[in-house]
């Protein structure tokens, strides 16, 4: 559904070739894999599309590597012709390349995907309101007999932080940031609204209302995160508030969305029933299965999976992207 979407939102912006496609965070490479897919299925050639993944992990890079082209290049120290750091072409033709930071990418008219990357961005600004006024939550040495060697304490006033991520209509009164979001969607929005595309972001998140959602994860269940740093997850669900927050000023965007909604929107329920009318007898029951586990409510089609559009294309707000409502506000 989301190559559909791809396609669906260069072909309106004018399908100009070739296709620019940038993944944040591609993890293992499936979501990619699926997308070109489908890309193809829909007559793109392989040179009708460039494959730009922005990868921060070096073993991930290989992983998607093998997955995407089937073979290893080696990592290139210096490249004369760009900024990227692993360069190959996919086992259907098209040209791919690695970069460990989004600016490094090329500039032009891009489509931009990132699935569960917003998410591994760390939070380092955690606050809370007192009766004082708002603090910064901090991390200090625990010299007491707390139950790990370290424990959280407030600032003693406001900090340059708080001057800066705090809004006097805050509604919250403990929530946390991640100002490394607002770097990635600053260059979003500067690329899109000078170089046209556009970027679907999908996550679990809240728009800017859910309070205090850090939190740990060891051996698949909730964990301190205080405790024994280093070996645990930590994640914080998604603030699309603050993300749309921050590029407001350039772009429309659309959403958040569940999860749900977006994927029945763009016509999961007839593509589901077209694939059970040709499928084997045996992969019915798994497709049926993964399309209620997607879209159930309940499991993971539940609110707090969204996705979001953000284009510069004015002419969005009339003939809004496949998947998403019409912000009549923005109207
Ligand atoms: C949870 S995984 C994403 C999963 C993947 N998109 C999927 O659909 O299956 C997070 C990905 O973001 C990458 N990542 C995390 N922080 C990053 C950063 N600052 N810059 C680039 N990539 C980053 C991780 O290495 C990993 O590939």
């Amino acid at each position: 559904m989301i190559g559909v979407w791809v396609f669906n939102e260069w072909y309106k912006l004018g399908s100009p070739r070739p296709l620019q496609l940038v993944e944040l965070g591609p993890g293992r490479g499936t979501l990619m894999q699926d997308v070109l897919r489908v890309l193809k299925q829909l007559g793109l050639s392989s040179t009708d599309v460039s494959i730009h993944l922005v990868e921060v992990s070096p073993e991930l890079s290989q992983t998607q590597e093998q997955k995407l082209c089937g073979t290893s290049s080696p990592y290139i120290e210096n490249p004369e012709d760009g900024d990227y750091f692993r360069k190959n072409i996919t086992t259907d033709g098209s040209s791919i390349f690695w970069y460990r930071h989004l600016t490094s990418v090329p500039r032009g008219f891009t489509m931009f995907l990132a699935n569960e990357f917003f998410d591994a961005l760390p939070v380092s600004n955690k606050f809370r309101k007192t009766d004082n006024g708002w603090r910064e939550v901090l991390i200090d040495i625990d010299e007491g007999d707390g139950p790990h060697h370290l424990r959280y304490l407030l600032s003693r006033e406001g900090t340059p932080a708080s001057k800066v991520f705090i809004k006097s209509g805050e509604t919250r009164d403990d929530f946390e940031v991640s100002p490394e979001t607002a770097v990635f969607c600053s260059e979003l929005a500067m690329r899109i609204e000078a170089d046209g595309g556009a970027a679907l972001i999908m996550d679990y998140g809240h728009n800017g209302k859910s309070c205090n959602t850090f939190r740990a994860f060891k051996n698949h269940s909730l964990h301190d995160p205080l405790c024994e740093p280093g070996t645990a997850d930590l994640t914080a669900d998604v603030d699309f508030g603050f993300m749309k927050e921050q590029v407001d000023e350039r772009l429309i965007t659309f959403g958040p969305v569940t999860q749900s909604f977006f994927l029945i929107n763009m016509g999961m329920e007839q593509r589901l029933h077209r694939l059970l009318r040709t499928c084997k007898e045996e992969e019915r029951k798994n497709l049926i299965s993964g399309y209620k586990m997607l879209t159930d409510p309940s499991k993971w089609g539940r609110d707090s999976n969204f996705a979001m559009f953000l284009s510069c294309q004015s002419f969005l707000v009339k003939y809004p992207p496949a998947g998403f409502y019409v912000d009549l506000d923005k109207e």
